[in-house]
């Protein structure tokens, strides 16, 4: 048996940087509500002709996460890719990056898990790498979110809040087991499904063709809902139990944590959990100030910069946690 390890990260967003100010000019919203409300001041759009697709943009993230690495491309072995907007309805973009990265014909998997999609892969490259199957995983979130947005008065409960971006990072082996990803811990509750969805292609048999024959101008399936305030609910105490249960299964308390990375849901999510905690600021790293939601994509951004800015050294406790969309929630336990 072996641990697996977090050996090299990296990021990408597209240029366009979108204000709330900005958003203010297409529907009735304001930078003081949003600012209040999720603690973001703006976000990442791409723009069409920008060449920015999930994919690409997961392949320019991989790249510099494989160059910080140290390795080749071609040391890879396995490659994950977590995202809910693929660039394609099939195949998914795993495929795609094995592809555009020019790696040879390695295995490549897609995981539909939203916000909770980076640990839920960061789960399987570990046991992957655990069991001696595989020794270098390629783990990407990516997402383009801006696409699917209803950018009207009618969407502004869901629109403010996600952006565009990709994270990606390589996992390796670790032969010290008292070290690297320490345990993983998933869940779902599927009962919800329906309380942060997106329902078309695919509600019940109901597809692209049947939303087109229809030309309804009311039809809303193929925009992302959001049951706000319940999501918000359930979000801290999942967050909560799931960091716990990570922690006391490595008799560990949130005392112990260096450094938390929570899934960039919302700013008062954070903040919830920190007070909870009794965390202080060096010890939980938020920048949905700068990008918004980027669901799959936020814990890999977010890791990126905290790493880049010297904020995890060798040894710390690293704890990643997310809530979204399935329901699920993941965490994962990190001895750096
Ligand atoms: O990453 C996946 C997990 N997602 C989350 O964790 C998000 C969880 N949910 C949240 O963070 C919060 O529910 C939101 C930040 C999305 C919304 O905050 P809220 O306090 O739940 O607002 P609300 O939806 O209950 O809306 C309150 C009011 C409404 O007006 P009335 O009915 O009180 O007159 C909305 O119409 O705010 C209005 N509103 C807005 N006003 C200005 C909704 N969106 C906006 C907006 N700008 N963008």
């Amino acid at each position: 048996m072996y641990n697996s390890k977090i050996i090299g990260l990296g990021h990408y967003v597209p240029e366009n940087v979108v204000t709330n100010d900005d958003l203010s000019k297409v529907m009735e919203t304001n930078d003081a509500w949003i600012q209040e409300r999720m603690g973001i001041k703006e976000r990442r759009h791409v723009v069409k002709g920008d060449g920015n697709t999930t994919t690409t943009m997961g392949v320019e993230a991989a790249k510099i996460a494989i160059e910080n690495a140290g390795i080749d491309k071609d040391d890879i072995d396995f490659i994950i890719f977590a995202t809910l907007s693929p660039d394609y309805y099939f195949p998914g973009p795993g495929v795609l990056v094995q592809r555009d990265l020019g790696i040879k014909t390695i295995g490549a998997l897609d995981v539909r898990n939203q916000c909770s999609g980076f640990v839920y892969a960061v789960s399987i490259a570990d046991q992957y790498i655990k069991s001696g199957m595989y020794k270098n995983i390629l783990i990407v979130g990516s997402e383009i979110h801006s696409k699917g947005l209803d950018m009207s008065t009618r969407g502004r409960g869901v629109s403010v809040i996600f952006g565009d971006g990709a994270g990606a990072a390589v996992m390796s082996r670790e032969e010290d087991t008292a070290k690297g990803v320490l345990s993983t811990h998933l869940h779902s509750e599927g009962q919800y499904a329906e309380e942060l969805w997106l329902a078309a292609p695919g509600m019940g048999g109901r597809w692209v063709t049947d939303i087109i024959e229809e030309n309804d101008p009311d039809d809303q399936s193929y925009f992302g809902h959001m049951n706000g305030q319940f999501v918000f609910k359930n979000a801290v105490v999942r967050f909560s139990e799931v960091i716990l249960e990570g922690l006391s299964a490595n008799n560990l308390k949130p005392t112990d944590i260096d450094l938390l990375v929570p899934h960039q849901a919302n700013l008062r999510i954070s903040q919830f959990i920190q007070r909870k905690f009794e965390l202080s600021d060096d010890q939980v790293f938020n920048n949905i100030m700068k990008y918004g939601n980027t669901t799959a994509a936020s814990i890999p951004i977010a890791l990126t910069e905290a790493w880049q800015e010297g904020k995890i050294k060798e040894g710390d406790l690293v704890v990643l946690a997310a809530f979204g969309s399935g329901f699920t929630w993941a965490s994962a336990i990190i001895r750096w």
